[in-house]
This record gives structure tokens, sequence and C-alpha cells, in this order.
């Protein structure tokens, strides 16, 4: 195999044939967080990245196959080339089918007038880059499947009611299988509607008398992937099978702008499976000599709630190493006081599941970690619409904030070439 899947919490490896590698077994254990990540050789990189030349219309689960552990694992275990490619492509055009609208490569542009690039993910499948990780997960489990993993007979497990919960109910849809969504009492009525269109079951959590700290809908949710139900989660500790459809976010984005690197990516983190794909692509990426540099990362949380920012700040006060933190997990990562509110709600995860990796990817890239002010989100947002014309919620600028405030402050560099992703579009 040239691929696995890793714990940043352990070091543990997944065994090389192991059909559903969701979570490490070790989770729970010890004071370290356990969170699997993907590890592909630079071999294997250089084996698998594509030769020919991008087309908008492409399946990237098609176009970037050879670095994804699912492909890895297929190939090893019998499955043909050709079989995955029918598999991928079969699963591209139900999701087309559900979504009325092609499943393709997603635009990257550049703004003369903001001065960065731009990824724009409000144009993927239901609106958000969420659709990657579950993407990703389907493929996988149909692939599961088909080397004996009977995975159809248990149903498919969210807690969200925001843009993950909408990507998983279009990918269940679009897979023929069950979904299950674990949502709060008060979830958007356009939210809930849309859900029940696409077929999902809704469970709305109350908070229960014995209820421990944290959010009711995901301990529901923990509760039912205890009692069999699978992740269908955007979320690395429950779900790594996330991280492999979200890595094609960051091989699709080293494709588009290999020619003209950016310099400083700013990427808005919540329970952070996002960054640290991002993260995880580009630096594979780097060390396969695929890019010259590594960018520097950026990761961006709201004033409001910024449980990552303030690991980040720790550790530069502690003069400790990510190694060394991550054994003292306590003293770095522990769900944000207060009950947070923000514009960005699609960022206030009370932790960030994938601290390890991001900080990690923060420390290699000689990137940092910043907050923004509401205010800073709201001018974001408005001047993001105004001048590009994408319909894109304030969770989906909230990297650029963090360009505009790294601006403001003097931070960025003045030859600097940033890049940020617009990553969901307003409901
Ligand atoms: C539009 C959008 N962008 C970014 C994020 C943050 O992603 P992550 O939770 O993986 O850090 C979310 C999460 O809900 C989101 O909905
Ligand atoms: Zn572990």
């Amino acid at each position: 195999m040239h691929s696995r899947m890793v714990c940043a919490g352990c070091d543990t490896a997944r065994p090389a044939d192991e059909l559903l590698s969701f979570s490490c077994p070790n989770r729970g254990q010890g004071e370290a967080d356990h969170v699997l990540r993907v590890e592909l050789s630079p071999e294997t990189i250089v084996a698998g990245w594509p030769q020919d030349t991008l087309s908008s219309d492409e399946n990237a689960f098609v176009r970037y196959r050879k670095l994804s552990h699912s492909w890895h694992l297929a190939t090893a275990r019998g499955i043909t080339d050709a079989e995955y490619v029918a598999m991928a492509e079969e699963l591209g055009e139900r999701l087309s089918e559900v979504e009325g609208k092609p499943l393709g490569i997603t635009p990257a542009l550049r703004s003369e007038e903001l001065a960065t690039a731009i990824k724009n993910e409000t144009a993927n499948i239901s609106g958000s880059h969420k659709a990657r990780h579950l993407i990703g997960t389907a493929l996988h489990l149909e692939i599961a499947d088909r080397l004996g993993a009977k995975t159809r007979d248990s149903v498919l497990a969210i807690a969200s009611c925001g843009n993950a919960a909408l990507a998983a109910a279009v990918v269940a849809k679009a897979a023929g299988r069950r979904l299950r969504v674990f949502i709060p009492p008060n979830a958007a009525e356009a939210v809930v509607a849309k859900l029940e269109a696409l077929g999902a079951e809704q469970v709305v959590c109350e908070r229960l008398e014995s209820d421990p700290a944290g959010d009711p809908c995901y301990l529901r949710f923990v509760e039912a992937v205890t009692g069999g139900a699978l992740p269908l989660s955007c979320q690395g500790g429950d779900n790594a099978l996330a991280l492999i459809g979200g890595q094609s976010l960051g091989w699709e984005m080293v494709e588009q702008y290999r020619e003209d690197l950016p310099t400083d990516i700013f990427v808005q983190v919540g329970g952070g499976a996002l960054a640290s794909s991002l993260i995880q692509a580009f630096s594979m990426a780097h060390r396969a000599g695929i890019i010259d540099a590594l960018p520097r990362f950026h990761a961006v949380q709201t004033a409001n709630a910024h449980p990552l920012v303030r690991a980040w700040k720790l550790l530069r006060a502690s003069g400790e190493s990510v190694a060394e933190a991550r054994a003292k997990r306590a003293s770095f990562m522990w769900p944000w006081e207060s009950e947070p509110v923000s514009i960005a709600g699609g960022i206030l995860d009370d932790e960030t599941y994938d601290w390890l990796s991001i900080l990690t990817g923060l420390v290699e890239s000689h990137g940092s970690a910043l907050v923004v002010s509401e205010e800073r989100l709201r001018e974001a947002q408005a001047i993001a619409q105004s001048t590009t014309r994408i319909q894109v919620d304030a969770t989906g600028t909230s990297g650029f904030a963090g360009l505009l405030q790294a601006r403001s402050s003097g931070s960025l560099p003045k030859d600097a070439r940033p890049l940020v992703l617009f990553t969901g579009a307003i409901r």
C-alpha cells in the first residue's frame, strides 16, 4: 500500500487492509487527541499526479483518484482502476441528477480589485465545500461494500443544521442511503425543509437533564454511531474518511494555482477538517516536488470563539513543539467556555478537533492563526459580494476577513500573493 491512515495523536497506523478507518481505536485514552490523517508517500503523489490538462467539467474523484486512500485500498484489494472510475462516475452522475447541475471542478478565480486569488466552493454540489468530505466518504463506502463490508445495513448519521447537513442529505440521496440528521430545536426552517425534501430523517435534539456539557446534537450523534450508525460527518475525529474527500480540494487548488502559487492562504476554521485536509494536501504536494514552495497557511477564527487561535498562542508562549503539546491536550485545547454567537455560524465549533494537524501545518508553513471581529466579518462579506457578485455567506468569507485583518495590521508582506476560499453559498 502506498497510502495509509495514521493517528496524529498516537502515531498508530491503521492496518493496511482495514475497510472503514473512521477513527483511532485509542480514542479517549490518555491526553492525546486521536484523529486519523491520510499519508501518501512522495513517490505515490508523483506517480498519481494527473498528466493531462484539467478541464472544468471533470469529476475530481476520478481525476485525483490515485491520490486518494480509497483508490489505493481498492486497487490493493483487487478492484481495477476501470471499476473504480466507473463507481466514481456513477456517483458523480447521481449527484448531478439530485443537484440539477453537473459535478465539476470549482472555479479558481483571481480578483484584481480584492488583490487576491479566490477558490469558489460556493459552486460546489450543495453550495459548499462540505460536499467534498461527504462525497469522498460515500465513494469509500461503495468501495468497502464491494470488498465485503455491509454498510448498506446501517443508517448514516450527522449532527449539523447547516452546510454539512445539507451536503450530507444530497450525498445520501445520490448514494441511495438512509441518513439521520441530528438537529437543534432552533434549526433554520429553510434547512429543515430542504432536508425533508431530500428525504433525510431528522431528529430534533433538546438538551436532556442527564446530558454532560456539549452540544446535545453531537451527543445524540455519538450515541447513534456507538449503536451502529455510520458517520457521514465532516469532523475528522469521528470520520477520518472525510479528510480523503477534503484533500481533493487541495489537489485541485495545487493544480489550478501551480503556475502562480499563492504565498499565503487564509482559511476559516471551525471543527478544522477543511484546514487540515488542505494543509495536508499542500504539504504532501510540496514534499513530492509538485510545488516548489509551501504557501504560508493562516487559520482564521472569530473573536467570539477561537479555540485554535488560543491553542496557537499557548503553543507559541510555551516554546514547545506540537509533538510536545499533543501529550498535554488539556493545556492547549478545551471547549470554548461561553455559548458563542457570530454571523459566521459555520465556524463556531467550540473545539477544533483537528488542531494537532493544523498546528503542525502552521508551524511547517511559517503561517499563523488569527482572530477577526464581527465587524470585520461583516465588512468582508459585503466587499466580497459587491465586488465578485458571488452569493457567499459570512462563514464563506471569513478567511477573506482574515486577509483584510492581516493587511490592516501590516502583518502581510507587501509582495504577498494571497489566496482565500469562498466556502459556502447564502441559503
Ligand atoms: C461554509 C463553511 N466554511 C467553512 C467551514 C469550516 O470548516 P471546518 O469545520 O472543517 O473547519 C464550515 C463549517 O461548517 C462552513 O460551513
Ligand atoms: Zn490514536
